[in-house]
């Protein structure tokens, strides 16, 4: 049974529109990575400044490993790794910094987006919690 989603999406330009609109104006921190070993980042929007100081212009091409320290939580990431070597989709929460050094709970969700079998990029969803 198709969606309605996938109904609203069934038009080419329109879903490129729908996905800008909900990407650019989200509360919620949204970044995109490339698929390599590195995750670099290609895209976050401007959630993601409110959330962590750091200008999407200035993180293009960093690693979101930019956002640990001494706090994080090593199994939580190590969590991580594995999933993206095998499906790709995580979720979690771990102490992250902002630009200025201040830590937060950052609560995230990691998703593949694929191509046939092939994952070409990963999507994150990010927002601050309150309890680790
Ligand atoms: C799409 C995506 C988003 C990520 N977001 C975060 C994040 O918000 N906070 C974090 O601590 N790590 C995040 N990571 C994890 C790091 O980028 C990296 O994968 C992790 O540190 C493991 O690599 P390393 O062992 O080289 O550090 C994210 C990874 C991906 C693929």
């Amino acid at each position: 049974m198709v969606s309605s989603l996938e109904k609203v999406l069934q038009d080419v330009d329109i879903s490129l529109s729908v996905l800008q609109v909900i990407a650019i104006n989200s509360y919620d921190s949204i970044m995109i990575t490339d698929a390599t070993k590195d995750a670099k980042i290609i895209y976050a929007n401007k959630a993601f400044k409110t959330l962590t100081g750091y200008d999407p212009a200035e993180v293009i091409g960093k690693t979101p490993r930019i956002l640990q320290g001494a706090a994080t939580d090593k199994t939580v990431i190590a969590r991580l790794v594995d999933a993206l070597k095998t499906d790709g989709r995580f979720e979690g929460k771990a102490i992250n910094y902002k630009k200025n050094g201040t830590p937060f709970i950052m609560y995230w969700r990691v998703l593949p987006v694929k191509v046939g079998n092939k994952t070409r990029l990963w999507v994150a969803i990010q927002r601050e919690g309150f309890e680790i």
